[in-house]
């Protein structure tokens, strides 16, 4: 009885992965999220010597010290604004313990990439990724790489929570410091 209903269920797996393409994690996203671990090695934003920026205080998921920036790039062929955030730790980490020691404190790096139109319409057309500090990917609790529309299904992961930022464009950080509205 209790093999009968593993296998009932492995089987509604199937079906609803079979009924539903795969929106992160392929081949194919691990290769894209590769190309733009190289693009940001060629313009110095990882690896030693990387450009610093100001960390400032982060909160879960991300670091608890925190660098963004913004670059146009161009990748496999495609250009489009590339969202870089460094998260540094361990929580309670200071700044000027960050600078003193970048790649000590690095936990991760986490992108977002705007490919071409139609990549995924639905939400602005943003690749994830997330990439531990020597550029190989992250995975989740399943074990998928973290590359690609990761959380388009909106039960977790990137998008489901993206999807809450202001402006309707995925981005949290160009919400932080609301210009005075006028008049
Ligand atoms: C539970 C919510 C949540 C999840 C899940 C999440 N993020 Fe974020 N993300 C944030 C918040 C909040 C910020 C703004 C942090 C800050 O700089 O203060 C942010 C900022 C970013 C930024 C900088 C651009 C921006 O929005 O300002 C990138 C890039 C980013 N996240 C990538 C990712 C990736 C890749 C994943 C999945 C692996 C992910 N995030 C998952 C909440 C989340």
């Amino acid at each position: 009885m209790r093999v009968n209903l593993i296998g009932a269920t492995v089987a509604g797996c199937l079906v609803a992965t079979g009924a539903m393409a795969q929106t992160a994690g392929t081949d194919e996203d691990i290769a894209f999220a590769g190309e733009i671990w190289q693009e940001m090695v060629d313009t110095g934003m990882v690896g030693d010597g990387a450009i610093l920026g100001l960390p400032y205080m982060g909160a879960p998921p991300h670091g608890a010290m925190l660098e963004t920036f913004f670059m146009d790039a161009e990748v496999a062929g495609e250009e489009g604004l590339l969202v870089i955030k460094r998260n540094y730790g361990p929580m309670e980490v200071a700044a000027d313990e960050v600078l003193a020691d970048p790649s000590g404190h690095l936990e991760a790096v986490t992108i977002m990439f705007q490919r071409a139109e139609g990549y995924d319409s639905e939400h602005n057309d943003w690749f994830y990724a997330k990439y531990d500090p020597d550029g190989s990917l992250d995975t989740n609790p399943a074990g998928m790489a973290l590359a690609g529309a990761v959380g388009r299904n909106m039960e977790a992961g990137c998008i489901a929570c993206h999807v809450g930022a202001g402006g309707d464009d995925y981005l949290f950080t160009t919400d932080a410091y609301p210009p005075r509205a006028a008049e």
